[in-house]
């Protein structure tokens, strides 16, 4: 049988093949692989959902059917930085609104788009579970509390002038961050490679792309 990501970087091959092995059941791989998957193509594309059935040994119609229920499965390219604001309650009575249009002026795209360079996508989401550290923003989905409207904009400008691989959220936090929702204890030993989120136990973070 041929190899349906024969094409994919040497990293991300392996990143599947790891997988592959870690589960029992091929089909069990599906979600992760999606992430992969959306790594090599920049979003959950109609091959790489193909690639993954392939994989998986499931149909494309049922690969389909989990990446367009998820969110966090893009179904067009994403930017290298994923920047979602919160707007849902919380965040909203704290000027929810006025990050998402400070973030949507530094990186010069509107929300729920993708800047023509590719650097950046914008999307407002709802509730992310950090409601005690409103207002909430993750990048490639390290979490960040406590941004406040000014902070956000720098946020934006520090990502496009530092382009870091791994995005860490400690790191994000100290920088641009304000009062958190709690202590949440030891420092972050990783982060998330663009635009997918931290897997470490699945080999997709900190290893660069
Ligand atoms: S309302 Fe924004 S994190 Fe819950």
């Amino acid at each position: 049988m041929s190899n349906p990501i024969s094409h994919w970087s040497p990293a991300n091959q392996e990143r599947a093949s790891r997988l592959l092995e870690a589960y029992p059941d091929r089909r069990s791989a599906l979600m992760p692989l999606l992430y992969v998957a959306s790594l090599e193509h920049r979003y959950a594309s109609d091959d790489a959902m193909e690639e993954v059935a392939e994989l998986t040994g499931i149909t494309a119609a049922q690969v389909r059917s989990v990446a367009t229920f998820y969110t966090m499965f893009k179904q067009a390219p994403v930017g290298e930085y994923l920047i979602s604001v919160c707007t849902s309650i919380s965040c909203h009575l704290l000027g929810g609104e006025d990050v998402l249009e400070s973030v949507e002026e530094a990186a010069g795209v509107e929300h729920g788009s993708t800047g023509e360079d590719g650097l950046f996508s914008v999307e407002h989401v709802e509730c992310i579970g950090a409601c005690g550290g409103a207002p909430a923003v993750q990048v490639n989905y390290e979490l960040i509390e406590g941004v406040m409207p000014d902070r956000a904009g720098a946020l934006v400008g520090w990502l496009r002038d530092t382009k870091p691989d791994v995005v860490l959220a400690d790191e994000m936090q100290q920088l641009f961050g304000g009062v958190r929702s709690f202590d949440w204890g030891p420092t972050e030993a990783e982060g998330a490679i663009r635009p997918v989120p931290a897997f470490a136990p699945y080999g997709s973070a900190r290893e660069g792309r």
